[in-house]
């Protein structure tokens, strides 16, 4: 369902897009808006009856107070959901198409954190942002009117060759930083969750699957905002191959 509802974020939309991305909002919508009616009835101490006190305190009115706690719960859903995923996928992609640097975290585990902040530099989950102009202002040295849409391409910022020796190639011992998780008062706010899941993830493939290797090219869904990969299958081929050592043993 929140693949579907992302749509609406794409850099262009088609209508049908839309209209699969309107059909999971209702959905989502309905879905949410129960549960927070529920955490009224029968508040506990998980985040959605923690958001709706605190939204209490601020807003006097219940409706407008159940409204936003409504919209947090989608945003918080959404925005972890459709890029963690995406994170993961691209992660052990990346690290499987790198014989030789997996071979490297495996000897030098301390480096799995600046693998995984090389991953979301080099293919980041979510590759656009979109703002609308305040004001007039110049952006690096381009004249943006007041209302005007500005897209902001992250992921190519994250190749810009004059911040990056050679941008377009995967490196795991790069010490740079990125802009994946957007910047100021909007800085993505489960980056250290995201970045914790990645991390236990890589540590566990190093560990259990030794032979780690892409059996066939990825897919893509066809979306640049959210990117999402539909398939990657993978094979572990040296634990493929205990069984069959093993075999004349176990006769
Ligand atoms: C690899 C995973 C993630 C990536 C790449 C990512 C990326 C981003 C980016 C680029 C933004 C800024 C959007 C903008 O400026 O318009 C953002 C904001 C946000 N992210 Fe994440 N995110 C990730 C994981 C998560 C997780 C796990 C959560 C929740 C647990 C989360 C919750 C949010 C929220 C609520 C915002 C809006 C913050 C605000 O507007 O103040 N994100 N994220």
């Amino acid at each position: 369902m929140t693949h579907a509802q992302v749509f609406t974020q794409e850099l262009l939309p088609t209508p049908s897009q839309l209209a699969i991305s309107d059909e999971a909002t209702v959905t989502l919508h309905q879905y949410f808006a129960a549960l927070v009616r529920e955490r009224r009835r029968s508040p506990g101490d998980d985040p959605v009856s923690q958001w709706l006190r605190t939204w209490d305190e601020l807003e006097p009115d219940r409706d407008r107070a159940d409204e936003a706690v409504y919209y947090l719960a989608l945003l918080v859903v959404l925005a972890a959901l459709e890029t963690t995923s995406n994170l993961l996928s691209t992660m052990a992609w990346l690290i499987a198409e790198h014989p030789r640097q997996m071979g490297w975290l495996r000897a030098h585990p301390q480096d799995i954190p600046g693998a995984v902040e090389e991953v979301l530099r080099y293919d980041p989950p979510i590759h656009v942002v979109t703002r609308v102009a305040g004001d007039d202002m110049t952006l690096a040295g381009i004249d943006v009117p007041k209302d005007e849409t500005v897209h902001l391409m992250l992921a190519a910022a994250n190749h810009d060759p004059a911040q990056y020796a050679d941008p377009h190639i995967f490196d795991i011992r790069r010490k740079v930083g990125h802009l994946s998780f957007g910047g100021g008062i909007h800085y993505c706010v489960g980056a250290p969750l995201a970045r914790m899941e990645a991390t236990a993830l890589l540590t566990a493939l190093l560990r259990k699957l030794p032979g780690l290797s892409v059996h066939r090219d990825p897919q893509w869904a066809p979306r640049v905002a959210f990117r999402r990969m539909t398939t990657l299958t993978v094979s572990d081929s040296a634990s493929a191959r205990v069984p069959e050592q093993a075999g004349p043993r176990d006769l």
